[in-house]
C-alpha cells in the first residue's frame, strides 16, 4: 500500500526535494517568500501578540450584517451568485469602487477599472503586464512588504528611494532618473502608497505630490499609486491622491475593500488607461478568470444599504484610539534612542532602533516572549531597515497593544544592556516611564533641503 499523502510531502521536504530542483524555473531562484506571511504560521498560536500583521479587525464588522445581506443574495440570487463572471468584474461592483474613490474625490471613468482578487493581485497583475526580467521598477525605502515578492518574482531591478516624514524623496527620485537615463534605460514604473503608508506609516506631502506628478507627465513615466488606507484617517485636512492631480493618464491607481470592509472577501481593483488594461485583462484571464462572483455581490448588497462609510468612520475611530496606546506605549518602553512615526491614519507605526540592534534576531528574542513584529529588512530588497521594525495597530485591542511594546521593550533593554556590556558604553536602559515624563514622538527622518 502506498504511503498517505502527508507522509509523502514530509518526505519531499527532506532530501527528495532534489529530485525536483533541475524542474524549476529560473524565477523561482529570486522569489522571496513574504516575511508577514511567514510570521502568522507563528503568531496563529493565541499566546502570542502579534503586532507583525496588517490586519483589520474584522469583529468590527456586524455579523448580522454579513447574515443578512448574504441570506439576500441565497434567497434571491443564489444561481447567479454562484456561477463565474466577466474577467473585468461586474459593472454593479465598479459602480461601488467608483463610489470609494469619489469618497476621496476621485473621478474614474468606470471603463477604465478592472476588479481584482485584492489589490495584492492588482500589483501582481500590473508586473505581468510590464516587467521583463531586469526591467527597472522604482519604490519607496522602506516599502510594502508584499510588493517586494512580487517585483522578485518578476525578476525585477528594484531600485528604493528613501522616504522620510513627507513620503518619498522626490529629490533623490530625479538623482536615480537621471542616472538611469545615463544608462539608456527608463523605469517601467515608480510604485508609491503615498498615505499613511505601509510599512512606514508617513504620508506624502502635497509640495512632493505635485511634483511627482508633475515629473511623471515631463518623463512619461509611470506611477502606480497603491493607496488601501486613504480613508482610515484620523484627523486632519485629506491630502489629493495622485490619481486626481494626474487625472489618469501616467498615474494607475489601486485600490482594495480589505482595509474598508473585509480582506476575506478579497477584493480589489486597478484602474488604468485602456492600452495598459486590455493587456491586464488578459493576463487576469490566464491567473484566475474572474474575481469572486460571491464576493461581488455581496459588496453590491451592501453598498445598497447605503452604509459603508458610518462604517469605516467608526473602525478609523477604533484604530485611532489604538495607535494612540500604541504611541503611549512606545514613550514608557522603548530606550531613548529609538525613534517612530506617528501615523495620522492607516495601520502602522514604524520604530526605529539603535543601529546596533538587528530586528530579525531581535525577533526571535521577542518570540520568546511571545510577541511578534516585522522586522525591517522586509520592506527593503538590499540590506537596509536591519535596525527598523513595522508595529501594527489595528488587530488587537488597546491593553494587548501596551502589553506587546512593553514585551518588545524588555528585550531591547536586554539587548541594550548586552551591548553595554560587551563595549563597555553606559547602556541607556529604557526605564518604564510614567506617561508625563515620555519622550515626545520623533519623526522618522527629517527631510533635508526640500
Ligand atoms: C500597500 C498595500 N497594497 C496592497 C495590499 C494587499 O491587500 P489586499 O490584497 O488584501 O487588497 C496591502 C495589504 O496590506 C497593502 O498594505
Amino acid at each position: 500500500m502506498s504511503e498517505p499523502p502527508h507522509r509523502r510531502r514530509a518526505h519531499a521536504r527532506g532530501s527528495d526535494l532534489e529530485r525536483y530542483a533541475g524542474l524549476f524555473a529560473a524565477r523561482t531562484r529570486v522569489m522571496r517568500s513574504s516575511a508577514m506571511r511567514d510570521l502568522m504560521a507563528v503568531t496563529a498560536r493565541p499566546e502570542v501578540i502579534s503586532l507583525a500583521g496588517g490586519l483589520p479587525d474584522t469583529s468590527t464588522f456586524p455579523p448580522q450584517t454579513f447574515a443578512a445581506q448574504m441570506t439576500r443574495i441565497a434567497r434571491e440570487s443564489a444561481a447567479e451568485a454562484l456561477q463565474y463572471g466577466p474577467t473585468e468584474g461586474f459593472r454593479e461592483t465598479v459602480d461601488c469602487i467608483v463610489e470609494v474613490m469619489g469618497a476621496e474625490g476621485m473621478l474614474p471613468d468606470p471603463e477604465d477599472v478592472i476588479v481584482t482578487t485584492g489589490g495584492q493581485q492588482a500589483i501582481d497583475l500590473l508586473c505581468k503586464t510590464l516587467i521583463d526580467p531586469g526591467d527597472a521598477v522604482i519604490c519607496e525605502a522602506p516599502t510594502y512588504p508584499g510588493a517586494i515578492p512580487v517585483f522578485c518574482s518578476y525578476q525585477a531591478d528594484t531600485i528604493q528611494v528613501e522616504c522620510d516624514d513627507e513620503g518619498m524623496r522626490i529629490e533623490e527620485l530625479e538623482a536615480v532618473l537621471d542616472a538611469l537615463d545615463g544608462e539608456g534605460r527608463r523605469p517601467k514604473f515608480v510604485y508609491s502608497v503615498p498615505t499613511f503608508q505601509n510599512p512606514a506609516g508617513v504620508t506624502m506631502s502635497l509640495e512632493r505630490r505635485l511634483r511627482l506628478v508633475e515629473l511623471a507627465r515631463a518623463r512619461e513615466m509611470l506611477v502606480v499609486e497603491d493607496n488601501p488606507y486613504g480613508l482610515l484617517r484620523f484627523g486632519g485636512e485629506p491630502l489629493p491622491p495622485l490619481y486626481q492631480l494626474d487625472g489618469g493618464d501616467f498615474v494607475l491607481y489601486i485600490g482594495t475593500f480589505s482595509k474598508i470592509l473585509s480582506p476575506g472577501i478579497r477584493l480589489g481593483w486597478m484602474v488604468a488607461p485602456p492600452p495598459v488594461m486590455d493587456k491586464v485583462v488578459l493576463g487576469k484571464q490566464a491567473s484566475d478568470l474572474c474575481t469572486s462572483t460571491l464576493t461581488q455581490y455581496f459588496v453590491r448588497e451592501y453598498f445598497a444599504a447605503g452604509r459603508w462609510r458610518e462604517y469605516v468612520e467608526n473602525v478609523a475611530g477604533i484604530y485611532r484610539s489604538r495607535r494612540d496606546a500604541m504611541l503611549d506605549a512606545l514613550g514608557r518602553h522603548f530606550p531613548a534612542a529609538a525613534t517612530w512615526t506617528e501615523p495620522r491614519g492607516g495601520l502602522f507605526v514604524w520604530a526605529t532602533l539603535p543601529p546596533y540592534i538587528d530586528t530579525s534576531d531581535l525577533l526571535a528574542k521577542a518570540l520568546r516572549e511571545d510577541v511578534a513584529f516585522v522586522p525591517g529588512q522586509a520592506a527593503y530588497v538590499d540590506a537596509r531597515g536591519r535596525a527598523s521594525m513595522r508595529l501594527n495597530f489595528s488587530a488587537g485591542g488597546e491593553e494587548e497593544i501596551r502589553e506587546g511594546i512593553r514585551r518588545i521593550g524588555k528585550v531591547i533593554a536586554e539587548q541594550v544592556e548586552l551591548y553595554g556590556a560587551l563595549t563597555g558604553e553606559r547602556a541607556a536602559v529604557p526605564d518604564p516611564r510614567p506617561a508625563e515624563d515620555a519622550p515626545n514622538v520623533v519623526p522618522f527622518k527629517k527631510a533635508e533641503g526640500e
